[in-house]
């Protein structure tokens, strides 16, 4: 059946010629991302979206991926995501009646929460979130960019609501110099976020309870046992794993970060990477003619099973019918959620 799907990618797609773009993040499946017209991070995606003139934008991603490349694409354009089921269980973990509810606790806290707190999202999170940020003077932020966002988000106001990944929130926060214990965990399920009118007053980041369920694996001691083995060696971390993690290690960043810094670094060097394992066990292998060593940090599998759902099969399937004139699983995020939305993440693009 694998091989068949594989046919019948390759006729689709020679059908659509250009009229695709296959847009790929870098933790699709082998087996996907040998398809991809072009590959990246989050952002780094995101401007692709904006910038290509393809009629049709197949996303191999996740479903929050997929509207940024609707909400960036010109109207004509139209973005699908091969299955819908591909969302990402960070994004869900904030919505927007939450959001709202939170905002609402706040205003009762400190009055006018449009004056005190900038509402930051992380790219992670659904077109709504990110309307609410372009209406309420926010932005979006990426795991490239989020120090300078808050450089951003701190120059207009005096504190930063940041959703839903409390672990980039922290870990960009600490490289901005702020003492952790201005950084607050807002839990969405409690009423006020488990905190106390004090507590809210002084914090400077209420971070949204929100965490990767992939890069919440990965554990310091994960670290420390490698570098007994590889003292010489080198740790890269993405910014969504623990603060703990992330200070262990010799870099963190994005996962186009990551290729490129492991892709420059001495040949025969060794490197644990936190990130998944798809894009690891590629970079394994990429790396092996230049005598790198490249290991995964966790000891048990770790993908991304949403990612992961974007297989041969659905690929096929949306490219046949697109090639048969037929639109499948279009993300379209509706006018006026799409126009607020684009401000934020404009905001954003302006700055990285
Ligand atoms: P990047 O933007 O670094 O590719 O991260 C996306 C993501 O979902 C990481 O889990
Ligand atoms: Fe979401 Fe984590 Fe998967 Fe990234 S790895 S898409 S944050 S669930």
């Amino acid at each position: 059946a694998d091989a068949e799907a594989h046919e019948r990618i390759r006729a689709a797609r020679a059908r659509l010629g250009e009229r695709a773009v296959l847009l790929c993040h870098h933790y699709q499946r082998a087996d996907v991302y040998q398809y991809a017209d072009l590959t990246g991070d989050s952002l780094k995606l995101a401007r692709l979206a904006s910038q290509t003139e393809a009629e049709f934008i197949v996303f191999c991603g996740v479903h929050f991926m997929a509207e940024v490349a609707d909400i960036l694409s010109k109207p004509s354009q139209v973005a699908i995501l091969p299955d819908l089921a591909a969302g990402c269980s960070m994004a869900d973990m904030a919505n927007l009646a939450k959001v709202e509810r939170c905002w609402r606790e706040l205003a009762e806290v400190l009055d006018a929460p449009d004056e005190i707190i900038t509402p930051v999202t992380y790219i992670n999170s659904a077109a709504d979130l990110k309307a609410f940020c372009g209406e309420h003077g926010g932005i979006v932020c990426t795991s490239t960019n989020a120090p300078t966002i808050l450089d951003w988000a701190f120059a207009k106001r005096e504190k930063v609501l940041f959703f839903p990944d409390q672990h980039l929130g922290r870990w960009s926060g600490y490289k901005k110099g702020i003492a952790l214990e201005q950084m607050v965990v807002w839990d969405p399920d409690l009423e006020y976020g488990g905190l106390t009118p004090e507590q809210i007053r002084n914090a400077k980041i209420l971070l949204w309870k929100g965490h990767c369920s992939v890069h919440q694996m990965f554990q310091p001691a994960h670290i420390d046992r490698w570098r007994e083995k590889n003292p010489q060696g080198f740790v890269i971390s993405h910014p969504e794993s623990s603060l703990e993690v992330c200070q262990k290690s010799d870099y963190v960043g994005s996962t186009e970060y990551i290729i490129n810094t492991i892709s420059a670094g001495p040949a025969g060097s060794h490197w644990l990477v936190g990130t998944e394992l798809n894009l690891v066990s590629r970079l394994a292998e990429e790396m092996k003619p230049q005598g790198k060593v490249v290991q995964f940090m966790a000891p048990t599998v770790c993908m991304c099973s949403t990612m992961q759902r974007i297989d041969p099969q659905h690929l096929a399937w949306a490219l046949e019918n697109l090639a048969d004139g037929k639109i499948v699983n279009q993300i379209k995020v509706p006018g006026r959620e799409a126009e607020l939305a684009r401000i934020a993440l404009d905001r954003m693009l302006a700055l990285s």
